[in-house]
């Protein structure tokens, strides 16, 4: 059995396999004749110091270098030191996880893999039966149910390919990139979710998926974050520039702050608050999870765009700042028609003048968190509960069903 304390001393304790060809099957003439036809061992070479080193950007002869850091591997170039690192732009070797410069991306990426969890293994049973009961839920709780499951089972794969399509292919630092990867997972793992709660229910999967295209409060936000992914997603579209830099940041704050930051917040809210009521438990706790890794996915974007305005400072303009003060007013007004719209009247002692309130206050937090004035002065948090839920060292589940920490590698057997 596999010790997941420590699983290399109990690895290392096991006798080394010892391959007998007699054993294995094979005839002793059989291997002496595949020996005596060896090639004769070549004389040792001295290989030369391989040390790649790896250039990102425009040369003088207009043509682009290195994303995948496959294109320029130099030998014998000196060593890769974090000085050589950078989060975009960058001048090292992609392909070289330490040394370490930004530590924090490789703390999120050990905190995510820390909190891995799966669709499948939340209890979807009571939910089945409170929707099939026809008193079992009112009908706007119904509404709050289907239209948060459309925009989200939209939105986490419109963020999916953005990431994998775009972001990454511009983040040139390794160690973000591996936080990256699990993001991009994550993603996958949260339209899994919305897809099994949309199975788990036997919902119109066709009314579901369609939100986008069909409910104008859904494709609005969907639609207002396409144009900040159809730049970084073009295959023509390089940094290296000041206006291509300024663009791809602009495009990572509409993306981690508005999108992930504000956009998914209503939803959260409304559906926890069910959960907080016993209704729609198992449809709660997988937004909770989803929420868990959601603040992680903002935070982490956060780090990122802040170390892009150190380490450019001549992009942080005043007009610059202005113009992402209005796209994050902006995501605020959507977000708020989208409370409207998925609750016409208060419901669950919640009601959109609330929600306004709520994102003003979180918006407030957005801007300071990225270095720009308040917008809102003065607004409070109504869901003082819901710090709590994102809390990610509270390890008790929110709806006291089950521990939210745990390691499905414990399930695991070597023998
Ligand atoms: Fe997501
Ligand atoms: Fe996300």
């Amino acid at each position: 059995m596999l010790n997941w304390e420590d699983p290399i001393s109990a690895l290392k304790s096991k006798p080394t396999p010892h391959f007998d060809p007699q054993v294995a099957g094979l005839a002793a003439e059989a291997v002496a004749d595949t020996a005596s036809q060896a090639a004769p061992a070549p004389a040792a070479v001295e290989m030369p110091q391989f040390t790649p080193r790896v250039t990102v950007g425009t040369d003088a002869n207009g043509e682009q270098h290195g994303v995948t850091g496959l294109e320029e591997v130099e030998f014998g170039a000196h060593r890769l030191s974090v000085d050589d690192k950078r989060m975009i732009n960058c001048r090292a070797d992609v392909n070289q996880l330490v040394p370490f410069k930004y530590q924090w991306a490789w703390q999120k990426y050990l905190d995510a893999c820390a909190n891995h969890w799966m669709p499948q293994e939340i209890n979807m049973n009571a939910d089945i039966a409170l929707w099939k009961d026809p008193h079992g839920l009112t009908e706007d709780e119904r509404l709050i149910v289907k239209r948060n499951l459309g925009f989200f089972s939209t939105a986490d794969s419109l963020v999916a390919n953005n990431l994998v399509l775009a972001v990454y292919r511009h983040i040139t630092n390794p160690e973000c990139r591996q936080y990256l990867l699990r993001q991009a997972f994550e993603e996958a793992l949260h339209t899994h979710a919305y897809q099994y709660c949309v199975e788990s229910l036997a919902l119109d999967e066709a009314e579901i998926f369609n939100m986008y295209r069909e409910v104008p409060a859904v494709h609005d936000k969907s639609a207002w974050a396409m144009r900040f992914t159809n730049s970084l997603g073009d295959p023509n579209f390089h940094t290296g520039t000041y206006d291509a830099d300024q663009r791809l940041l602009r495009d990572l704050i509409a993306f981690y702050v508005v999108f992930e930051g504000i956009f998914f917040y209503v939803g959260f809210v409304q559906v926890l608050s069910m959960g907080r009521r016993n209704k729609m438990t198992g449809v709660a706790e997988q937004f909770q999870y989803i929420m868990r890794d959601e603040s992680m996915h903002m935070n982490f974007g956060i780090d990122v765009i802040n170390q892009i305005k150190i380490e450019n400072p001549q992009l942080w303009t005043a007009a610059f700042r202005d113009e992402m003060t209005r796209l994050i007013r902006e995501g605020v007004e959507l977000e708020v028609r989208y409370a409207r719209d998925t609750m016409p009247r208060g419901v669950l002692g919640l009601n959109a003048a609330m929600f306004e309130e709520y994102l003003h206050f979180i918006a407030n937090r957005r801007c300071a968190q990225i270095g720009l004035p308040e917008q809102y002065p003065g607004a409070t948090n109504p869901f003082p509960w819901m710090s709590e839920v994102i809390d990610l060292k509270k390890e008790k589940n929110f709806f006291e069903t089950r521990v939210t920490e745990y390691q499905t590698g414990g399930a695991l057997s070597w023998d």
